[in-house]
């Protein structure tokens, strides 16, 4: 058996103790990037959360910080986002981190009224390392909503307003206010669209432009009831006017099709850039993976993109270019006309899988070690989707949802695939055809995975295979 402290990632973040879910008040400030997220720092299960915080300037390489907001008497610290108040709109001082967040509370007269969560401030004047909570706490009391959270919170320039996004139950609320304090309910959407298999949480609005239209993106998570089970996060794109969000979308559309990408949202305060991380599990058995001493990862970093294709709009998924930046190639394999091709036996720990122009054939890229477990990334060509296959992946035994093969649809119409392939440990992330279909999932091998092949029912013709490495 593989020793659990075996299976903490090389290049993604993990708290060192305890447990972690939701990303939450990513903010960029002076050269450095702040992520927070939901913890429990007294047991790798959830239970009373915390913001845990840590800070990057690369986006690769985290350093944990000191726990940034602990719970009070309103109650436990739920997911919210943080915002530069450049102009010291709220009073705290200039250039305050402003952190909006749900106060969960757990007290049983307020969990039969219902009114257990409502929206609270908390600053900080020294670039996140101490907060202070307002006093004037919650800002947004409940009006009577069983799930009523996650807010995020953006500046709108247009209307000269922060406007919040707020999960509510089975739609988005948004919000406005001119000094994070007082807030104005605008419209609601939603619940007419997309998926409702479950409950909506951790929202995101924000504005993209390809070719010179710009739209607005909607992120909305929803557990379960996610395209292969359990939690996974679906988008709307459409436009918002400072009041209302509205959409053509009549098709549902997932941002990763995996079943280990949830909660994720975008960096507040990075300019022209849409920098997403999401938490790299699923509510499904978040709580029984066999690690140890920590629980749960974050996804890499990946930069948002809009994009179309025949007149639809969509988000594409990219690994930022600082991931990109931190591996170094070890090996290049040339074009080989064979249907089955042993691309390493001594892999390296973390390291990227690089194909490119390989003609659309159904294809299986297997890592797999000497214990049999084998782990599968592929693509069917009869029904034009990708998968991943962990059903023999090794541990599988903590959840009877765990062991399955995952299906997402191939959205590209190009005639040659680009699979873009990120092994850490004990999870794979995939970006195909420049990001239009991404899949992210974890796995638990019985000793660390060594080898990697991709195969084909015909000759693999593709222009060349790269495996980098790492670099630390
Ligand atoms: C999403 C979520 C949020 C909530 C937080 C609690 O994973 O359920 O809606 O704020 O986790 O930890």
């Amino acid at each position: 058996m593989v020793q659990v402290e075996n299976y903490r990632p090389l290049y993604h973040f993990t708290p060192k103790e305890g447990w972690m879910n939701d990303p939450n008040g990513m903010v960029y400030n002076n050269g450095t990037y702040h992520l927070f997220y939901q913890h429990n720092p007294d047991e790798p299960k959830w239970g009373p959360m915390h913001w845990g915080h840590a800070t990057s300037t690369d986006l690769v390489h985290w350093e944990e910080q000191k726990i940034a907001l602990y719970p009070d008497s309103l109650g436990t610290i739920f997911s919210g986002s943080a915002v530069i108040d450049k102009d010291n709109t709220a009073g705290f001082g200039k250039d305050a981190m402003v952190a909006i967040f749900t106060h969960h509370n757990h007290k049983e007269e307020d969990k039969r009224t219902g009114l257990h969560q409502y929206q609270s401030l908390a600053y900080s004047l020294d670039q996140g390392k101490t907060w202070e909570k307002y006093k004037g706490n919650p800002v947004l009391p409940n009006p009577g909503i069983w799930d009523f959270r996650d807010p995020k919170v953006m500046w709108h320039e247009k209307s000269q307003a922060w406007i919040m996004t707020l999960a509510t139950k089975d739609c988005i609320t948004f919000y406005s206010s001119k000094n994070l304090k007082e807030w104005k309910m605008e419209s609601s959407f939603g619940k007419e669209n997309g998926a409702h298999g479950g409950v909506w949480e951790c929202p995101d609005l924000f504005p993209m432009t390809d070719n010179g239209v710009t739209k607005w993106i909607l992120l909305v998570s929803i557990n379960p009831g996610g395209p292969n089970g359990g939690s996974a996060t679906q988008y709307f794109v459409g436009d918002f006017d400072g009041k209302h969000f509205t959409t053509d979308d009549t098709q549902i559309k997932w941002l990763d099709w995996g079943t280990d990408n949830y909660a994720g949202v975008t960096w507040n305060n990075v300019k022209d850039r849409h920098l997403f991380i999401g938490w790299m599990s699923n509510w499904q058995y978040a709580n029984e993976v066999p690690t140890l001493k920590w629980r749960s990862a974050s996804t890499i970093p990946r930069e948002l993109s809009l994009t179309s294709i025949n007149k639809q709009y969509y988000v594409a998924s990219k690994p930022a270019k600082e991931i990109e930046n931190a591996f170094k190639i070890s090996k290049t394999i040339a074009p080989k006309k064979v249907n089955e091709i042993l691309l390493s036996d001594h892999l390296p720990t973390g390291f990227q899988l690089d194909i490119s122009k390989l003609k659309v054939q159904d294809f299986k890229i297997i890592l797999f070690n000497k214990e049999g477990n084998e782990l599968t990334v592929g693509y069917n060509k009869a029904k034009d989707q990708y998968f991943i296959n962990r059903s023999e992946s090794g541990n599988i035994s903590f959840s009877h949802d765990f062991p399955k093969k995952h299906v997402a649809p191939r959205l590209s119409k190009e005639s040659q695939v680009d699979m873009n392939v990120f092994f850490d440990v004990t999870s794979v992330e995939f970006f195909a055809d420049n990001g239009l279909s991404v899949m992210t999932d974890i796995f638990f091998p019985d000793s660390p995975m060594t080898h990697l092949k991709i195969s084909s029912n015909a000759p693999l013709e593709y222009q060349n295979i790269i495996i980098s490495e790492y670099k630390k």
